[in-house]
C-alpha cells in the first residue's frame, strides 16, 4: 500500500516535471567561444531541445562583426522547411543537420567573419527558455605583406621617419625595424596603432644611409619589406639643386633676350619717331641707351 502510494507520487511528480518543461524551447550552446584560422572551416555549435513537432521551426543565426559592431547582419535561416542565406555568404555557410540541429558550418573563413554568433530558435507554439544562445569567433590570420615608407629630408643633419604598415594581422603583430648595412642593428620603433609602427633618426648623417628592413609577425607568421636610405650632403649638389640652378640659368637667359627684344623695340621706334621730326625726346635717349646695352651684356 505504501510502496503503491510512493510510486504514484513519484510519477506524478514526473509528470508534472515534464509537463511543466514541455511547453518551452530552450536551447543550449556547447561552446562560448571559438577560434578558426583564416581559409579553414568552422562549425559553429546551437544545440536545441523541444517536445512539440517540429513543422513550424524557425532558426536564424545573426552576426555582429567585431571589425563592424554597428551593423549586425543575419547569416542564415531556416524557415518553413526553407534556408535562406545571407546573399554575401552564400556558398560558404549551410545547416549541418536541420531540423534536428541548428549548427551550421562556415567554409573558407575570412577574418572579416570573426564576431559574436547568435542562434536564435523558435518553435511554436513553445515559447524559449531561453530560445537564443550566443558564441564569439575569432578568425586568426598572419601578416599581410607590410609596406615600407619614408618621409623627410635625406640631407646631412636633418631628420628622417620610416613607416611600416600593414593591413592585416590576428593576433596584433610584433613590428620589428632593423639597419641591414653593414651589420645588423636594431632600431627602436614607436608603435602608432596595432598596425603602424616608426622610427624617427634626427641628425641624418652619412653612417645612416643603407638598407632597412621592417619585420612584421605574429605565431602565425612573419612578413618583410624594406627600405634604402641614401643620406647626401648638402655641400655636394643633389639632382635636385642642379635642375634648380638649371631652371634659374634658363630664366635669366629669357630676361636677357627680352631685354634685347625691348631695346630693339625703342630704338626702331625711335627712328620712326625722329623720322617724325620730335628731336627732343630722342636727344635724352640716344645718351643713354648705349650704356644700358653695354652693360646688360657685360
Ligand atoms: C563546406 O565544405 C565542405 C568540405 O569541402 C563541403 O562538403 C560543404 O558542402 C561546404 N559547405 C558549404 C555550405 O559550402
Ligand atoms: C649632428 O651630428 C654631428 C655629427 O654627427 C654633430 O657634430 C652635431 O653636434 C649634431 N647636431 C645635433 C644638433 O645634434
Amino acid at each position: 500500500m505504501g510502496y503503491t502510494a510512493g510510486l504514484l507520487l513519484r510519477t506524478a511528480c514526473l509528470l508534472s516535471s515534464v509537463l511543466e518543461h514541455a511547453g518551452t524551447l530552450r536551447v543550449t550552446m556547447r561552446t562560448h567561444s571559438l577560434e578558426v584560422v583564416q581559409g579553414d572551416a568552422v562549425i559553429l555549435p546551437c544545440s536545441f531541445f523541444t517536445m512539440s513537432p517540429l513543422s513550424r521551426l524557425n532558426i536564424v543565426w545573426t552576426l555582429t562583426p567585431f571589425s563592424d559592431p554597428r551593423s549586425p547582419k543575419q547569416v542564415i535561416a531556416y524557415d518553413h522547411g526553407q534556408v535562406i542565406e545571407d546573399p554575401a555568404l552564400i556558398g560558404r555557410v549551410g545547416f549541418v543537420d536541420v531540423p534536428w540541429r541548428a549548427d551550421v558550418v562556415l567554409n573558407n573563413t575570412r577574418v572579416s567573419d570573426a564576431g559574436t554568433y547568435r542562434c536564435v530558435v523558435s518553435n511554436p507554439p513553445e515559447a524559449g527558455d531561453p530560445g537564443i544562445g550566443q558564441l564569439s569567433l575569432s578568425v586568426l590570420a598572419p601578416p599581410s605583406l607590410p609596406m615600407c615608407l619614408w618621409d623627410g629630408d635625406t640631407v646631412v643633419g636633418s631628420s628622417v621617419t620610416l613607416t611600416c604598415v600593414v593591413e592585416q594581422s590576428v593576433p596584433v603583430p610584433e613590428i620589428q625595424w632593423n639597419k641591414l648595412e653593414p651589420e645588423q642593428i636594431p632600431l627602436p620603433v614607436n608603435m602608432l596603432g596595432d598596425l603602424k609602427g616608426t622610427v624617427s633618426i634626427h641628425n641624418v648623417s652619412a653612417q645612416n644611409s643603407g638598407l632597412y628592413r621592417c619585420s612584421v609577425s605574429n605565431h602565425l607568421g612573419i612578413q618583410n619589406c624594406y627600405i634604402s636610405l641614401n643620406v647626401y650632403s648638402a655641400l655636394s649638389p643633389s639632382p635636385g639643386i642642379l635642375q634648380g640652378v638649371l631652371l634659374s640659368l634658363s630664366m635669366a637667359f629669357i630676361l636677357l633676350v627680352l631685354l634685347v627684344l625691348v631695346l630693339w623695340l625703342h630704338r626702331s621706334g625711335r627712328k620712326r619717331k625722329w623720322q617724325e621730326g620730335e628731336e627732343e625726346e630722342c636727344y635724352n635717349e640716344i645718351r643713354y641707351t648705349p650704356t644700358l646695352l653695354r652693360r646688360s651684356f657685360v
